[in-house]
């Protein structure tokens, strides 16, 4: 059995792509018909990118839930949906099935409505990698609240910008999270960042890991009471099932903040059909998943990736997916292989920062782990380099399962640019073809395209996305201008994804990176602005300038220039507390990996940060840093490559 909207030669893919371009409302229409609706659409796409405005389906109802399980049970019901590897690989593994989940999600839902969430309701999310995680999203998508979920990675100040700009008024946590040899206190951490604010008023908790929690009474509830008592109701009632809310296919799903080049992250809002339809079906093609196969991504719900291709794409395709609590090197670096051999996992969707720092412990980890199963391997949120390519491919793969590098963001929804298994040809370090639907272009930095070949024979540009596809963002939260400015106001009438890129003549893209100030660190976007903005809440830092080098395992590491003033502490201890104000601030995920202090930093006469120099002495190439006359002072330059850690 395979999918009606699966995609199985390459004459097949350039046909469909033909029809997405061609005529979109007919294409994406006839795909929509293969989903549960309680009303049909009245108009498949209407938009302009110039407010933007965009919108998929338009007067179709439908709920996602009960595309994600309900209308899997009667052939389904006893398959796995999920299938949970704990931290610890001595825990019990969990098998959820569809039945299962189809129940613990209507407990959700109703242990909302009984804590007074209501559809539009905005609910934070804040766990770690456990079953309830999924089912406390399903389980607010049931009942048309819009989920928040917040990496357990980040810090109090984070969560307070996050509940302040959601407007929140219900969190859902876990009392710990373990991940590795650690138990990270989530509650604790949910406690710090609730200090002063009014508006929270339930907080559930999840009991994970039996870290003693603070609950405060009338405001704090333990996950497993409300659970038991939804489930009381529910079975008063018969076999338990609950009435999902019926949704407009724009009405939003969930809000998920990412990183940009200026101020703090936005709140990037998905709505429902066009989402739901865009993840399923990059999900089946790009994989190529038959029913039956066993999936495993390795991301965390906390990203996108997560969202996308762990819960809805994966579930909507009635799907077996595999979710892992703990991390790869632990209890030792043959984790996931391990995992693969015990679960016979078919496809492995991981990053190349996994794989490359996997890559450092050598064979002996995979040396006796059966990975036969293995049939596809997939890549995603950062450029994945040859040799990481040919090592995944050799060592994992066995030389027999394609490679797909899927290229997408936190905006897109879902994959945009990638091989299909099996279907179109893959080529290390290249994300290759873009899917149907996806119109990219490279323009100049004056919004023309790039009609000029180098001397490689190859376009190069920003990449751009000339029209609409299901699964984009709608806006940001709060503040539709933000969008505006931030991704349809560089060049007109196109979607700029801050990405550059290279062309081919047979129509290949291959990703080379962001061209704005943000950095990709071990697949995680950091904007450069907001990580000097926390840095410059330090006392004693005057200014700061960050950068991106390369860097083995990470991809970026975080290179920080900063101007210190005051009298505490030697250098080490300046640094470490920096370190502290950056971990309070966003997380640890954020933490420099070097910081230089200079007495100046390169700036223009008109006071603009010179950050090409900074990058290329990070880099640790000072040959050639280009014309420096221009600048205030060209004297600090050579302080600042004398002092290069
Ligand atoms: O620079 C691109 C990089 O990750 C950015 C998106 O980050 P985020 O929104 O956090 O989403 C990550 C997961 C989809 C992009 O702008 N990126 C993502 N995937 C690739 C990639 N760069 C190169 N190749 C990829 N396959």
């Amino acid at each position: 059995m395979s999918y009606p909207y699966q995609i199985k030669s390459i004459e097949q893919y350039h046909q469909d792509y033909k029809k997405s371009v061609d005529d979109p409302d007919s294409f994406w229409g006839a795909i929509a018909q293969h989903f549960q609706w309680r009303k049909k659409w009245d108009k498949v796409l209407e938009w302009n990118f110039k407010e933007p405005n965009v919108k998929w389906f338009e007067g179709g109802k439908l709920n996602i839930t009960e595309n994600c399980i309900d209308r899997h049970l009667a052939t389904m019901g006893e398959k796995p949906a999920i299938i949970w590897e704990p931290n610890d690989p001595n825990d019990r593994v969990r098998i959820v099935t569809y039945n299962r989940l189809h129940k613990r999600v209507c407990q959700v839902a109703q242990m909302l409505k009984n804590n007074g969430v209501q559809k539009g309701d905005r609910v934070c999310i804040y766990m770690g990698m456990v079953p309830e995680l999924a089912y406390a999203v399903l389980g607010c998508a049931r009942i048309g609240a819009i989920h928040s979920v917040i990496f357990g990675g980040f810090s109090v100040q984070s969560i307070k910008d996050r509940l302040e700009d959601t407007g929140a008024a219900f969190i859902i946590t876990c009392d710990g999270a373990f991940r590795g040899g650690k138990d990270i206190p989530l509650k604790s951490v949910i406690d710090d960042a609730l200090v002063g604010n009014n508006l929270v008023k339930k907080v559930i908790v999840y009991t994970r890991t039996r870290t003693p929690v603070s609950m405060i009474k009338g405001r704090d509830i333990w996950w497993e009471d409300e659970m038991a008592n939804a489930e009381d109701q529910l079975e008063a009632k018969g076999p338990i099932s609950f009435p999902a809310e019926e949704m407009d296919a724009e009405d939003p799903l969930f809000i998920l903040y990412t990183s940009g080049s200026t101020g703090k992250p936005k709140g990037v809002v998905h709505t429902t059909a066009g989402y739901m339809i865009w993840t399923t079906y990059t999900f089946v093609n790009t994989f190529q998943y038959n029913p039956g196969d066993v999936y495993f991504c390795t991301a965390d719900i906390g990203w996108i990736t997560g969202h996308s291709y762990i819960v809805y794409g994966p579930l909507a395709a009635g799907a077996t997916s595999l979710m892992f609590e703990g991390i790869p090197t632990y209890p030792d670096a043959g984790r996931f292989w391990d995992i693969i051999d015990r679960h016979k996992v078919n496809i492995l969707y991981t990053a190349p920062t996994a794989i490359r720092s996997l890559m450092g412990f050598g064979l002996d980890p995979i040396n006796g782990k059966d990975l036969s199963s293995l049939k596809v391997l997939g890549s995603v949120g950062e450029p994945i380099n040859e040799e990481a390519w040919h090592w995944y491919d050799k060592n994992i793969g066995k030389s027999k399962c394609p490679i797909i590098d899927t290229w997408w963001q936190t905006e897109t929804g879902g994959t945009m640019i990638s091989t299909l298994a099996n279907v179109t040809p893959a080529r290390p370090s290249w994300a290759t073809l873009p899917l149907p639907g996806v119109q990219p272009i490279l323009v100049d930095e004056n919004g023309k395209e790039v009609i000029q070949k180098d001397d490689q024979g190859l376009w190069k540009g920003n990449l751009c996305i000339k029209a609409p596809w299901p699964g984009m963002l709608r806006t940001t939260w709060g503040d539709h201008e933000r969008c505006r400015t931030n991704y349809f106001a560089a060049y007109e009438n196109l979607y700029f994804t801050g990405d550059g890129a290279l062309k081919d003549a047979d129509g290949n893209y291959r990703i080379t990176g962001r061209v704005d100030d943000v950095l990709n660190v071990s697949g995680h976007r950091i904007g450069t602005a907001e990580l000097e903005n926390a840095i410059n809440m330090h006392t004693g830092v005057v200014e700061s300038a960050i950068v991106g080098y390369p860097h083995d395992i990470k991809g970026q590491g975080i290179y920080a220039y900063v101007i210190y003033q005051g009298h505490h502490g030697d250098d080490e201890l300046r640094r470490q507390d920096i370190l502290q104000t950056v971990t309070r601030i966003i997380g640890p995920i954020a933490k420099p990996d070097k910081i230089q202090f200079v007495t100046g930093l390169p700036k223009t006469r008109s006071g603009k940060i010179m950050r090409r120099i900074l990058r290329k002495i990070a880099e640790g190439d000072v040959s050639n840093l280009g014309d420096i006359t221009t600048l205030l002072d060209p004297g600090v330059v050579e302080e600042i490559i004398k002092g290069r850690i």
